[in-house]
């Protein structure tokens, strides 16, 4: 049977999509570590963020709202670093698939690669190290909210674009294993974002209604 991964026909789909996850090595040494990282580091930043926005550890720590929120954009930024590192690694243990082994995909994920990239991007030119790394916690809040490209197509550009681009990376180099981890990524993004979005809003709320007064 010619199964391909845009074959439909029932016994196509679970053949294919059986045989990728059956192909994909859970026991690596660095496929464990990927996961551990992208677990990690989003609740990492949450907990470490509402830690300073109660106790201002940080901005005591850095001696300043500015350097505290520098402190943890570096930090958070080196964890990133440590995380594709072992998602890099991961990927090397990895067999490739058959299946996903065409140059449409590839071109796909190149494409996803590139979207990505422009969406993680133009969030940090819009916002700024402080905007991008959690600053509302420090009480360093935007003037305005931003919905200016990349804001007016996606809600959490760095997420989405985060997300894209380890989809890219699987696709580009034809990797079950890196297809996983990628939904694995977007599962931690959103429960993150379940902790983010309604505490961001409050913090926000809060100035508005503070603003509202003095008017
Ligand atoms: C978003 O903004 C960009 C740049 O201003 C614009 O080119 C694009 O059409 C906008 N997209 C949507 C969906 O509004």
């Amino acid at each position: 049977m010619g199964c391909n991964w845009y074959n439909l026909e029932p016994a196509c789909l679970k053949e294919t999509y059986v045989g990728l996850i059956n192909s994909v090595i859970f026991n690596d040494k660095w496929f464990k570590v990927a996961v551990c990282f992208i677990a990690f580091n989003p609740i990492f930043w949450n907990v470490v963020a509402r830690l300073e926005y109660r106790t201002h550890v940080l901005t005591k720590l850095a001696g300043g709202a500015r350097s505290g929120c520098y402190l943890l954009a570096l930090t958070i930024f080196s964890l990133g670093i440590a995380r594709d590192l072992s998602f890099e690694w991961a990927m090397r243990a990895q067999p490739t698939s058959p299946v996903l082994d065409s140059e449409l995909i590839r071109n796909l994920g190149r494409l996803c690669i590139g979207a990505g990239q422009v969406l993680v991007l133009t969030s940090m030119y819009q916002l700024g190290i402080t905007g991008t790394y959690l600053g509302d916690y420090f009480g360093i809040l935007m003037d305005n909210i931003v919905t200016a490209f990349p804001f007016n197509v996606s809600n959490n550009p760095m997420y989405h674009g985060s997300t894209l681009s380890f989809l890219g990376y699987s696709l580009l180099q034809g990797k079950p294993a890196g297809l996983v981890i990628t939904l694995f990524v977007h599962t931690m993004y959103s429960i993150a974002l379940k902790f983010e979005e309604p505490f961001t809003a409050a913090i926000y709320a809060q100035r508005d209604a503070q603003r509202a007064k003095k008017d």
